[in-house]
């Protein structure tokens, strides 16, 4: 047993402990966060979550989709899911429960932003009458859409 757990030692501990200096600082990561923090409401911040999960679920059906060659579902996906066809989603819900009502201008502008390149890659990567499509084309527009999550993200956070 002994032989058995200094093994295991060896096996995980030791090469965690080895990237310690590569990753050690990271840990102290949060308290230099220069992140604008944005205060939402419980609910708005439930809202957001839930929309930001079929977000990623919809990137990745769209990389697949793009893998796969089927342009058209590809550009179906992005524009029912991220495009402009997905903005006011939270219409409905009461104010507090919008995220959009807690959004600094610039946050709401990256917002709109992601909606509209969701829209100009559905354009892009549609296949022409041949049933075609240009991948190098459809992944430069694909970029405008992760480039709006990658900006939100790396300039706010709302906890
Ligand atoms: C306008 C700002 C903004 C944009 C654009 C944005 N996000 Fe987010 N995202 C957020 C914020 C803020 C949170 C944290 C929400 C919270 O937990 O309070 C978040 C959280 C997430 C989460 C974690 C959800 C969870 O369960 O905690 C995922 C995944 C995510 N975003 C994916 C994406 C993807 C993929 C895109 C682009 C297609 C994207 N986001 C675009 C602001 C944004």
């Amino acid at each position: 047993m002994k032989r058995l757990l200094a093994a295991l030692f060896r096996a995980a501990v030791v090469p965690a402990l080895t990237l310690v200096p590569a990753f050690g600082p990271m840990a102290f990561a949060a308290d230099a966060d220069g992140r604008q923090f944005v205060e939402m409401s419980p609910e708005a911040r439930a809202e957001m979550r839930a929309e930001m999960l079929d977000f990623q679920t919809a990137l990745h059906s769209i990389i697949a989709a793009l893998g796969e060659r089927k342009f058209n579902d590809a550009a179906d996906t992005a524009e029912k899911m991220i495009g402009v066809s997905a903005m006011g989603r939270h219409r409905m819900s009461p104010p507090n429960a919008r995220p959009g009502m807690f959004m600094t201008n610039e946050m709401h502008a990256i917002a709109r932003g992601m909606h509209v390149a969701g829209s100009d890659f559905a354009k892009v990567a549609k296949a022409n009458k041949d049933g075609k499509g240009d991948p190098t084309k459809a992944l430069v527009a694909l970029q405008a859409v992760t480039g709006a999550c990658v900006a939100c993200h790396r300039s706010y956070r709302t906890q």
